[in-house]
This record gives C-alpha cells, structure tokens and sequence, in this order.
C-alpha cells in the first residue's frame, strides 16, 4: 500500500510518500480502508509519534490518528463490526495511523460514520469534536445558562467547542483574528474579541469557564476572568500552573484527548441532526501531506486540512 512514513524526529521535510506492507487485523483488531485523513500538526512533535506505549522507539511510524473509511476485514473476536461498515474514529497516537491506504483500529475507537458527511468531511471530526466534548461536558460539566469562553474559537477544536457550546444553551464569548469573527458569530458566539488588538482581561469577566487553545500568555491572563470556583480547561501544553489556580479559586484542568466511541456516536448524531458541522480548510491527496503540514503549521486556519486517500 502507499502510506506516508516518518523518517526521524523533526518537521513535515521528515515525511516521505512510499510503500509500506500492508498491515493485518490481530485479534481484537479491525483493519479499516481509509479514505480520508485529517492533519494533526503537532503531531510530529509528541513522543508518542516516536515511541511505542512501552517506551521503545518506533521505526519509520506513519502519522495521522483521525480516519474516516469503510472496515476491510475483522481479527478473531470481533463481533460487533462487520466488513463494509461505514466508520470513523479517533486512533491511539501511539500505533501507526491513518496517513495510508489501510490502518488498524480498535472496535471501541470505531463508531459509525454520521450518514450526512461524507468521508473528507468525516474525518475532519475525531481529534477536534471529541478534544472539544471532553472539555466542555466531561471535564468541566458545562450546562446551559453557563458561560463559556474559548480562545482560539476559529481553528480545528474551536469551532465544534463553540457548536457544542451553542448546542447545550452556553453562553459563548470567543477570542479570534478580525477575518473570523462572522464566521463565529454565525456558529454561535455572542461577543468575539480580536485579540490581535483588544486585551480580553480587560472586557472579560466571571466567565463560568475558559476553555484554553492558544497557551502562553493567554492562559497566564485568563485566571482572572474566572469566576471563584470557576474552571479553566487548557489542552495546550505547558501545563496550567496550581498555585496560579489556587490562588484565583478556580479548578484547573489539563488532558489529552482520548478515543471514545460512545462520544463519537453521539457527536455523529448530532452532527446528522443539524446541531453541529465541520468545517474544512483544504483538502490535499495524500502525496501532498508534506504540503498540508506546512500550511497547518502556519495556523489561522478555520478548521481542519483534511488528506483524501484512494476514492475517499
Ligand atoms: N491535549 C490535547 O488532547 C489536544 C487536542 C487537540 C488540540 N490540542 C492543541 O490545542 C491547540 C489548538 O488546536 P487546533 O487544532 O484547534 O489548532 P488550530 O486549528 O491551529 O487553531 C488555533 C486557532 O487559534 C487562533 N489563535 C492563534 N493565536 C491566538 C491567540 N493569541 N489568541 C486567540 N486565538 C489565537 C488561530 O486563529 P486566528 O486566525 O484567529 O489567529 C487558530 O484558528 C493546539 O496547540 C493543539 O496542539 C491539544
């Protein structure tokens, strides 16, 4: 099969388009035919991307954990998956990924593919929709009347934390370049500040919870528009300071995101209801991953760059 292998730690000039064996379902496993990919553009920074759970280095790995694709063949023991199944899911970062014509994923990452999107479309929604669900209502319980403000509200998890925000009846104020503010307030933000000119310390506060995408300073100047025993979810690394915490009375919360299922049935339910949407900033075949890596790492994107594979 053709697939995109890393060739050492370092940046998109380390991807190469090349054969690669095709692999095989082992027990409990399902081999899936991918048709489409999104980029994950930090991704060649983890060390998972390097090393196996076990901490042993991992020889020419192949990046890309969101697929959208239709299941090939299942390993013994499977039964709640069937050849042809229409799926999508969220992989485990530290197996080889989804940047190939074929990728094994587990049934508990494997969830149907919402029926309204197809393949580009879905794989858009993995990583994003389920980093922004597990912030927002399992680390944090928002709920509706709350409010919620998220930085970084135009990008890949951005724009579902706004939609699934709207969604629970939230109240949304955003930070985001001048160029998205329409496109968010659409999506379903009440108040956007451009924080390219505006200090949102000084027009924010008593927010029920900040949910962080940008980091550095951003995160060091949203303690204080948190109300007292109020929550601060950041998924960008380093991680949030405790005694910065304590000392704001506000509960901090720091996670990488985690396949889920469960939750990617339900965002696909919602998505197919009309409740929420991706939103793509380009495709490219997956020859051009190199390409795509480059534009994502160059950010202010509205949403994902997604890699078309085969017939996706
Ligand atoms: N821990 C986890 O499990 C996990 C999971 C997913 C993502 N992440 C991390 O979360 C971050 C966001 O991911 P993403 O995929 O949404 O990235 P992205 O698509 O690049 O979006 C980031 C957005 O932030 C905006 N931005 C840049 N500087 C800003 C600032 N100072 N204030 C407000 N907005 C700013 C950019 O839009 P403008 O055009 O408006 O500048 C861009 O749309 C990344 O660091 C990623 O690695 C972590």
């Amino acid at each position: 099969m053709k697939a995109i292998h890393l060739h050492g730690r370092g940046g998109p000039d380390r991807l190469v388009y090349e054969d690669a064996p095709q692999p095989h379902p082992g027990s409990g496993e399902v081999l899936v035919r991918v048709h489409a990919t999104s980029i994950i553009a930090t991704e060649l920074t983890w060390d998972e991307t390097y090393q196996t759970a076990a901490g042993n280095p991992r020889s020419r790995p192949i990046p890309g954990h969101d697929v959208s694709g239709i299941v090939e063949e299942v390993g013994p023991g499977v039964t709640t998956l069937a050849r042809g199944s229409e799926v999508y899911a969220l992989t485990a970062f530290d197996r080889d990924g989804a940047e190939a014509e074929y990728t094994i994923a587990l049934p508990n990452e494997l969830a149907s593919k919402p029926r309204s999107l197809d393949h580009v479309q879905a794989a858009a929604v993995p990583l994003s929709a389920l980093t922004a669900w597990q912030a927002l209502f399992e680390h944090a319980s928002l709920g509706a009347g709350q409010t919620v403000f998220i930085h970084g509200a135009a990008g890949g998890v951005g724009v579902f934390a706004v939609q699934l925000a709207r969604w629970a009846g939230a109240h949304i104020i955003a930070t985001a370049s001048a160029r998205h503010h329409e496109f968010l307030h659409e999506l379903g933000a009440t108040q956007i500040i451009d924080y390219t000119t505006q200090r949102f310390e000084e027009l924010v506060q008593h927010v029920d919870l900040v949910f962080d995408l940008v980091g550095g300073d951003t995160l060091k100047q949203s303690w204080k528009v948190v109300k007292p025993g109020g929550v601060l979810v950041s998924v960008v690394s380093p991680r949030p300071s405790f005694e910065e915490a304590k000392a704001h009375d506000v509960r901090p919360v720091w996670f990488v995101v985690e396949p889920n299922r469960e939750q990617l049935t339900h965002i696909g339910a919602l998505i197919d209801a009309g409740h929420i949407r991706p939103f793509l900033a380009g495709v490219f075949p997956l020859s051009q991953a190199r390409q795509a890596y480059e534009q994502a790492l160059r950010g202010h994107m509205q949403g994902k760059l997604v890699l078309r594979i085969g017939d996706g």
